[in-house]
């Protein structure tokens, strides 16, 4: 197939989301948050109580499991068994969670399969950690993001407090260190630049720096 995928992983919070939102909408391609589908999944295992060490219990619960994007606007909307959650998976007890399910390897293969699904035909930026190494290692683009842990706490701090004002910045900084270590050392599928990933450090740079950045190498492409 001649479709085009842009993959764009790196650690928590350093904008990829902003940046495959911005390039989707730009190139008109279909832009999916991997993270969502991992939140979900984390969602469901909060609500139903499934211990993650009983690998019946994970299989059974990912067959009860069905996610859909109904993606408006380049933003987020994700349903789990028809249920809009797009709200509550970005809420402290999933970030809380999510590390430790997305670490399971029944889970991690799952989701990969249905990423795979919608890269198939269809010319897609898709945002996450293993995405240009696992998911689509033959994406023709690759991009390794990454920002200072300091900087990157205070954007989250500084999107989410209106709405959690009682999360604090020391909070939000703890939880993107803990997940950077969760998925970085985890068994399957880490979190690690795929050796034909560039870098893109945004510590320093604007949203439509990173844009351009970004559009110049799918650009490169033709
Ligand atoms: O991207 P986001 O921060 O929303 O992702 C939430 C969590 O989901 C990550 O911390 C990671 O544990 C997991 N994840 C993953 N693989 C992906 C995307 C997200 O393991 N492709």
């Amino acid at each position: 197939s001649n479709n085009i995928v842009v993959a764009i992983d790196g650690y928590s919070s350093c904008g990829k989301s902003t940046l495959a939102k911005a390039l989707a909408k730009k190139l008109h391609y279909i832009y999916v948050d991997s993270g969502a589908m991992y939140r979900a999944v984390a969602l469901y295992f909060l609500r139903n109580n499934i211990d993650t060490h009983n690998h019946a219990q994970i299989e059974e619960a990912l067959n009860n499991i069905h996610l859909n994007f109904h993606s408006r606007d380049y933003e987020t909307h994700i349903t789990l068994n028809d249920e809009e959650v797009s709200e509550e998976i970005r809420q402290m007890p999933v970030s809380e969670k999510v590390s430790e399910v997305s670490a399971l390897k029944e889970v991690r293969r799952e989701m990969v399969k249905q990423q795979q699904r919608m890269g198939k035909s269809k010319n897609i930026v898709m945002d996450g950690r293993d995405i240009g190494t696992a998911v689509f290692p033959d994406a023709p683009v690759k991009i390794f993001m990454t920002a200072d842990p300091a900087v990157r706490a205070q954007r989250r701090y500084d999107e989410i407090h209106l709405k959690n004002p009682d999360v604090t910045l020391e909070e939000i900084f703890e939880n993107i260190a803990h997940r950077d270590y969760q998925d970085t050392t985890r068994e399957e599928s880490p979190l690690v630049r795929a050796k034909d990933a560039i870098v893109l450090d945004n510590t320093n740079l604007t949203p439509d720096e990173q844009l351009q950045f970004a559009l110049d190498k799918v650009e490169g492409l033709k």
